[in-house]
C-alpha cells in the first residue's frame, strides 16, 4: 500500500515538474523576444535591435514567428548584445513608418541613427549570420596570419583592405557601412597575408575568391562601392529564384544553363562544363557584365519568361529590364558559347521579354492564369468557383 501512495506522488511530483518546466520554458521563449510599442521610439538608442515589424493577419509573418524565436534565444545564448523585439506595425503603425517599414514581415537590425534591412533568406541561421554580422565592426581587423587562414577557410568571397591608413582605406570602410548587410569586410597589412600574394601596390583592396583573388583597381572598376557590389558573388553559382532576385542589385546580366539534375542527361552534364568552363576561362572578358551559374529545373525561368524554355538550355536574363536571350543555334562547344555572349553583348542577339506595357499586361494575365490553375489542382471545387 505505502508502495502505490508513494508511486501516485512520484507521478503527480513527475507532472508537477513537467508543468513547471513547460511554464518555466514558455515564458523565457517569450522574454528572448521582447514585444516592442510605441515607447521603443526613445528607448532604444541604447541598444542595438533586431526587429521583426509584423501585421497579424500575414501568413509570412506567422511563418516567421517560431523562426524569430529561435533567433532571439540564439543571440541570447551565444551572449550577444543585440536585443531581439518584434512590433505590430499595424497597431504602431507611425512608429513602423518612421522606420521605413512598407511590406511584412519587415526585418531590421537598428544601430543608433543606422537602419540596416534585412532581405535574405528568412532562416534561423542566416538571420543570426546577419545580425551579428552587422552588429560588430563595419572592418574587421586580422592581426595576425593564423586569422587570415582562419577567415579564409570560414568565408567563399572575403574582401580585404590591405595597408594603412589612407583615403581609400576611409573609402572602404564608407562602402562597408552601406554593404554590410551583404557581406564582411576585413582588413590586414601586407604581411599576414600568404606568401604567394606580391602586391605591386600599397593600400590595396583585393577579393579573395574563385580559389584566386582578384585587385581593385579604381581606373578599370570604377567607384569601390559597385565594385564590391559586382564582386561579391563566386564567379560560378546555382542560382535560384532568391539568387536571382539578389542578382539582380549588381545590374549584371545572367547567364544560366537550365538543367534537369535528377536525370542529369550528357547534355546537361556537357552544357554545364561548358558554361563553368566560360565563367572561369573568360572571367577577364565576360565578369564585368555577366554572372554565370546554372539553374536545377525550368519552372521557374518559365514563370520569369512566360514562356517554356527546353531543359537543358542557356538562357541570358537581364535582370534590369526583364529581357531575355535564347542561342539561336545549338551550344556545341566553348566557341559557341562564348559567341552566344558576345552577341548578347554587342547587341545582335535578339532579345526577346521585356518589361514594356504588352509584357505587363501579359504578366497580369499569366499571373491570374497560374493562380486559377494552382488554385483549381489543389481544390477543384473552389477552383470552379473562381
Ligand atoms: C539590360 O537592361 C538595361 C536597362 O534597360 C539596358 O540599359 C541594357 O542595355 C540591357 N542590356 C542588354 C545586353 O540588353
Amino acid at each position: 500500500k505505502d508502495g502505490r501512495s508513494k508511486d501516485q506522488f512520484g507521478l503527480c511530483g513527475c507532472f508537477l515538474c513537467l508543468f513547471a518546466v513547460i511554464l518555466l520554458c514558455r515564458t523565457a521563449v517569450v522574454a528572448y523576444v521582447e514585444d516592442l510599442d510605441d515607447s521603443f521610439k526613445e528607448s532604444r538608442m541604447d541598444d542595438v535591435w533586431l526587429v521583426d515589424f509584423y501585421a497579424p493577419w500575414c501568413g509570412h509573418c506567422k511563418k516567421l514567428e517560431p523562426i524569430w524565436h529561435e533567433v532571439g534565444s540564439e543571440m541570447r545564448s551565444s551572449g550577444s548584445p543585440v536585443r531581439v523585439g518584434k512590433m505590430d506595425a499595424t497597431a504602431y503603425s507611425s512608429v513602423a513608418s518612421e522606420f521605413g517599414v512598407r511590406g511584412y514581415p519587415t526585418i531590421k537590425l537598428l544601430k543608433g541613427d543606422l537602419a540596416y534591412n534585412y532581405k535574405g533568406p528568412r532562416t534561423k541561421d542566416d538571420i543570426v549570420e546577419f545580425a551579428n554580422r552587422v552588429s560588430g565592426p563595419l572592418v574587421r581587423p586580422l592581426p595576425s596570419q593564423q586569422m587570415f587562414e582562419h577567415v579564409f577557410k570560414r568565408h567563399d568571397v572575403l574582401f580585404v583592405y590591405i595597408g594603412g591608413e589612407s583615403p581609400l582605406k576611409e573609402k572602404y570602410i564608407e562602402v562597408a557601412s552601406e554593404l554590410i548587410v551583404y557581406t564582411y569586410f576585413f582588413s590586414a597589412s601586407e604581411d599576414v597575408l600568404p606568401k604567394h600574394i606580391t602586391l605591386q601596390e600599397l593600400p590595396a583592396v583585393a577579393v579573395f575568391k574563385d580559389g584566386t583573388y582578384f585587385l581593385y583597381d579604381e581606373y578599370e572598376d570604377g567607384d569601390l562601392s559597385s565594385w564590391v557590389n559586382r564582386e561579391r558573388f563566386l564567379g560560378y553559382l546555382q542560382i535560384d529564384g532568391f539568387t536571382l532576385y539578389e542578382l539582380g542589385e549588381t545590374g549584371k546580366l545572367v547567364a544560366i544553363a537550365v538543367l534537369d539534375e535528377k536525370t542529369a542527361s550528357e547534355e546537361s552534364t556537357r552544357l554545364k562544363s561548358l558554361i563553368q568552363r566560360v565563367a572561369k576561362e573568360y572571367r577577364d572578358h565576360f565578369n564585368r557584365d555577366f554572372q554565370f551559374g546554372h539553374m536545377d529545373g525550368n519552372d521557374y525561368i518559365n514563370s520569369l519568361i512566360m514562356d517554356e524554355v527546353s531543359v537543358p538550355t542557356i538562357i541570358v536574363l537581364n535582370t534590369s529590364n526583364q529581357q531575355y536571350f535564347l542561342p539561336n543555334k545549338a551550344i556545341n562547344s566553348i566557341e559557341d558559347l562564348v559567341q552566344f555572349i558576345n552577341q548578347v553583348l554587342d547587341g545582335t542577339a535578339e532579345a526577346q521579354g521585356g518589361d514594356g506595357i504588352i509584357q505587363r499586361i501579359r504578366r497580369v494575365a499569366y499571373d491570374a492564369k497560374s493562380t486559377v490553375v494552382s488554385v483549381f489542382k489543389s481544390s477543384p471545387i473552389l477552383g470552379c468557383f473562381l
